[in-house]
């Protein structure tokens, strides 16, 4: 397992014009993940439909495109040991009803449409998100003094 590992986490419009972005922020960091990249994004219909591809046509598609196109979404990308499963976890499950007290959209989340955040569900898809929202140069690597037992 490797502690390189990254994954891509979104704080959608919802999560973001509610005032829960450094509460999420700071879930990541308190579990000792390392944030090496970050910004504000308005995102067009064209990165969207790259970003959820695998949605599009579904009938629920327009209005994940409309919600996404809401307002600002916070886009990072934070690196460690599993940081895609256990991204995924802290996330909770898609429909906030399913998901565990605790969670992001477990404490956060109003319903399946405006669920807060994104995590990308797989290294694979997380390879590509980064690509796709992030410019090789907008990830940065760094390694903290403070101590080697943290990622
Ligand atoms: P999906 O990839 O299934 O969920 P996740 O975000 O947990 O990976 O769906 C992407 C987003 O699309 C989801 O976060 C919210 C929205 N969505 C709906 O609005 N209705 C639905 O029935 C589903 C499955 C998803
Ligand atoms: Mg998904």
């Amino acid at each position: 397992m490797s502690s390189s590992e990254r994954t891509f986490i979104a704080i959608k419009p919802d999560g973001v014009q509610r005032g829960l972005v450094s509460q999420i922020l700071s879930r990541f960091e308190n579990r000792g993940y390392k944030l090496v990249a970050i910004k504000l994004v308005n995102p067009t219909e064209s990165l969207l439909t790259q970003h959820y591809a695998e949605h599009v046509g579904k009938p629920f598609f327009p209005k994940v495109l409309s919600h996404m196109m809401s307002g600002p979404i916070l886009a990072t990308v934070w690196e460690g040991k599993d940081v895609v499963k256990q991204g995924r976890a802290m996330l909770g499950a898609t429909n906030p009803l399913n998901s565990a007290p605790g969670t992001v959209r477990g404490d956060f989340g109003i319903d399946t449409g405006r669920n807060v955040a994104h995590g990308s569900d797989s290294v694979e898809s997380a390879e590509r998100e980064i690509a796709l929202w992030f410019k090789p140069d907008e990830v940065v690597s760094w390694t903290s003094a403070q101590a080697t037992w943290v990622y």
